[in-house]
């Protein structure tokens, strides 16, 4: 059994598309098992760029099987837009290689009107969430009152739910939603989401029992995890690894390799604490060469030194097994590089030369194998995998995560 997961170990885009992309190659299924579309993974092959907000990473390869699990919300109206999307780009997407899970709640309009209204109120103390509802609709899942894909397929049943849905939503707006037309507005998509709802635990189990190893994509990062992270300012779901057995239905004994992916440096969106976050010019730099803008909202992404106590923890939360190091040719023009350890900076001196696109470690500058070296050393975890550049060919492969 050689399952993996692929999680962030900081506040989100270290690069999980780039990872779970390449690593798609040695996998059978790739499921994604919590958030929603509130992720940006970002996947560079040749001149094509590809960002997926919902999709698996892996339903670029037209030979790997896609897998939603319960543990995401699903805007379905969001979920057809993607798909016709990546379809536009070529990639065939068909009830045979995407399969979603009939017991995942949906993000409806009401939730994500709910979103940025409390958002809008809340001036100061917002968290600058995406807008995208996923907070109010995971709100509904553990309030027992979510309406689910396999509600979609009996009518008289969605009703009903909608009904028990609206009683509490009503109450919270400035006008009623109107069920008739609500209703109405679910079943102009309902069937073309139905066709890809299948059993997704037992689609897992008859994979597993086929020795066919399983990829698990993660989204946001570990410090947005809504138990572990920098609460209040976390997103609504679980992103650590042990998520990925509730979010999908495989036990938690059967994902063995934890593979994290780690910035060189440290990035945040929204709101919320940062203890090595760079309010000067190296900030800037960091933003600009580093191309920090986020892919779901466009706002820009608040950058600082690498936070190695920070990043140990959520290594040892995950039983991160594994690293894989992006984004250190952003780097690259430093002459002074900083980690924070914990009592205070140390200083590293910057390598000065270009690592873009390198592909083999011997190549990396002496300076850059040791500030890499200090990283793993501070982490406690092996570093395996080495991030160049954007594309899945700038990569330095030191050794095989799914093993
Ligand atoms: P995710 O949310 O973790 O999948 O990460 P995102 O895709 O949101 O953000 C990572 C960004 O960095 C994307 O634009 C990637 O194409 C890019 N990227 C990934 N790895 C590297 C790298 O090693 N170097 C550079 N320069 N860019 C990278
Ligand atoms: P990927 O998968 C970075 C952040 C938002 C906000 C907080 C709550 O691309 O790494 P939400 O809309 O989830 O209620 O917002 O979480 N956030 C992310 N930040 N990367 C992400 O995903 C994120 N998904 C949510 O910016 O601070
Ligand atoms: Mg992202």
């Amino acid at each position: 059994m050689a399952n993996l997961v692929v999680v962030g170990t900081q506040w989100g885009d270290e690069g999980k598309g780039k990872f779970v992309d390449i690593l798609s190659e040695q996998a059978h299924t790739i499921v994604r098992f919590q958030g929603g579309h509130n992720a940006g993974h970002t996947i560079k092959v040749s001149n094509t760029t590809y960002k997926l907000s919902l999709l698996p990473s892996g339903i670029i390869r037209s030979d790997k099987t896609a897998v939603i699990g319960n543990g995401v919300v699903l805007d379905p109206w969001e979920l057809l837009k993607e798909v016709r999307l990546i379809e536009s780009m070529g990639v065939k997407i068909s009830p045979e290689r995407l399969i979603i899970a009939d017991n995942i709640p949906l993000i409806l309009p009401y939730h994500r009107e709910l979103d940025q209204d409390r958002e809008k109120e809340a001036g100061n103390n917002k968290i600058g969430t995406t807008g995208r509802g996923i907070g109010p609709a995971y709100e509904d899942k553990v309030g027992r009152r979510a309406i689910r894909t396999g509600d979609l397929k009996n009518e008289e049943h969605l009703r009903a739910r909608l009904k028990i849905a609206l009683k509490h939503h009503n109450k919270l707006r400035a006008y009623p939603v109107q069920e008739d037309w609500l209703f109405e507005h679910i079943m102009d998509i309902a069937k073309d989401v139905i066709q890809y709802i299948g059993p997704v635990w037992q689609y897992l189990h008859d994979a597993m029992t086929g020795n066919k190893d399983i990829l698990f994509e993660g989204a946001q990062g570990s410090m947005l995890d809504v138990d572990w992270g920098t609460y209040p300012y976390v997103t609504s779901s679980n992103t650590l690894a042990g998520m990925a057995s509730i979010g999908t239905g495989v036990p938690h004994n059967k994902i063995p390799n934890v593979l994290g992916i780690t910035k060189a440096y440290t990035t945040r969106v929204g709101e919320g604490p940062m203890e090595t976050e760079l309010f000067d010019e190296v900030g800037e730099h960091l933003a600009t060469v580093g191309k920090e803008k986020g892919t779901v909202t466009g706002r820009g992404r608040r950058c600082g030194w690498f936070d190695a106590p920070l990043v140990k923890k959520t290594c040892m939360l995950n039983g991160v097994t594994g690293i894989a190091l992006t984004k250190i040719d952003v780097l690259d023009e430093l002459g002074t590089i900083k980690i924070y350890n914990g009592e205070g900076y140390e200083e590293h001196e910057g390598w000065l030369s270009s690592t873009f696109g390198i592909t083999q470690y011997d190549d990396l500058p002496e300076l850059a194998k040791k500030y890499i070296s200090r990283i793993e050393e501070l982490v406690g975890v092996e570093i395996v995998l080495i991030s160049t550049g954007p594309d899945r060919e700038e990569t330095i492969t030191l050794k095989d995560p799914f093993k």
